[in-house]
């Protein structure tokens, strides 16, 4: 099964439910809005790509469980659910991008019927085009690799972070698929260990020699000559660092990246970000982008139980900043792209916006 998906005979958005992963695979049924939003919260799903067609599906869901009155009433209810479904996480670009992109079709719509048929299809369209874009950083990004290498990748930009195939390990699977041998080493990536918990899975449902470490051992790991190469996904690409970074891109990612960017560049390891060019936010600066902290339990707590003193203050932010200066590639489905990573050279002129806009349109 894809990660996330509509599922027509229960009319619904079905995921495969991470919170259970590794001791369960199941699926998780979001029959209401609430339900979807309650899902991204706690990461039933998760990954930006993921977190994108949960928008698009998200949007459907919420065209299909408003009340039709009056078609104004019923696009007024509609769009405001979606909305909490936008805002349900703030960091990765995707999922508010889809939620607006599947949205745009009440426009087109005359009947409410014809609503729910357009944004349904559309968001099937926007999971169908994840799954070619991965397909293609992988056959991009796997030119970087060589026989032999292994790689050291953090959190889970996988199959699981998307709707299928996965972006950072995508390029480890389409290595594998042009005949190279690929290890992969996994940062466990505290606190909710997306490392340990779902890469070390999908990686060995694929028979990919994975090798699992605590966070802490990476700079070790460079150290003994053990990394070829550092590849990782991202939750929102901006284009203009702000004042903070001044010129040139800033990748965000989950929290524990930028420390593995500036290890890798210290060791000469390459630093490879594999991420679409829906992860692009090409209207906002560094500045601008929201870090989601989360909640203190998190890490006062380990599997329910005290971890910490249960007042002890805590900061617990999911992502990071990480500066061009310290990427060697990024890979999208449009190619491999060197620093500087501005908006000519990766989008050709046009964001990602617009791209979808044109797709839509085609
Ligand atoms: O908090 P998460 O699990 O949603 O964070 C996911 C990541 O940081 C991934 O690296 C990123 O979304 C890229 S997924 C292809």
């Amino acid at each position: 099964m894809r990660t996330i998906d509509w599922d027509a005979d229960r009319d619904c958005v079905a995921m495969v439910d991470q919170t259970r992963l590794p001791a369960e695979y199941t699926t998780y049924y979001a029959e209401t809005v609430d339900e979807l939003v309650e899902s991204i919260r706690i990461l039933r799903v998760r990954g930006a790509p993921a977190l994108g067609a949960a928008g698009a599906y998200g949007a459907a869901l919420a065209a299909r469980r408003a009340d039709a009155g009056s078609f104004e009433e019923f696009e007024r209810r509609a769009r405001a659910a979606a909305e909490r479904v936008a805002e349900a996480r703030p960091t990765a670009v995707n999922l508010a991008r889809e939620v607006e992109a599947v949205l745009a079709e009440l426009d087109r719509a005359e009947t409410v019927a014809e609503a729910r048929e357009r944004t349904l299809t559309a968001a099937e369209r926007i999971a169908d085009a994840d799954v070619e874009r991965n397909r293609a950083i992988g056959r991009h990004g796997a030119d970087l690799l060589e026989d032999g290498a292994t790689v050291m990748t953090h959190c889970n930009a996988g199959a699981l972070a998307t709707v299928d195939w996965g972006t950072a390990l995508g390029v480890v699977y389409s290595a594998d698929e042009q005949g190279k041998n690929v290890d992969v080493i996994a940062n466990e990536t505290r606190p909710l260990n997306q490392g340990s918990r779902i890469t070390t899975v999908e990686l060995r449902e694929r028979d990919v020699r994975t090798t699992l470490i605590p966070d802490n051992a990476s700079g070790l790991c460079m150290q003994e000559g053990r990394i070829d190469a550092v590849v990782v996904g991202a939750d929102r690409i901006v284009l203009d660092g702000g004042e903070q970074f001044g010129d040139g891109a800033v990748v965000f990612n989950k929290i524990g990246t930028y420390k593995q960017a500036v290890l890798a560049d210290r060791h000469d390891v390459p630093f490879v970000v594999a991420a679409p060019t829906a992860t692009i936010d090409s209207d906002s600066d560094a500045d601008e982008v929201e870090i989601e902290e989360r909640d203190p339990g998190e890490l006062r707590e380990i599997y329910r139980r005290p971890n910490a003193p249960e007042d002890v203050p805590v900061y617990n932010p999911a992502f990071d900043p990480t500066p061009a200066e310290l990427i060697d590639y990024l890979v999208t489905e449009d190619g491999v792209f060197e620093p500087p990573l501005d908006a000519d050279a990766v989008l050709g002129g046009e964001d990602a916006t617009d791209r979808e806009a044109a797709a839509q349109s085609t």
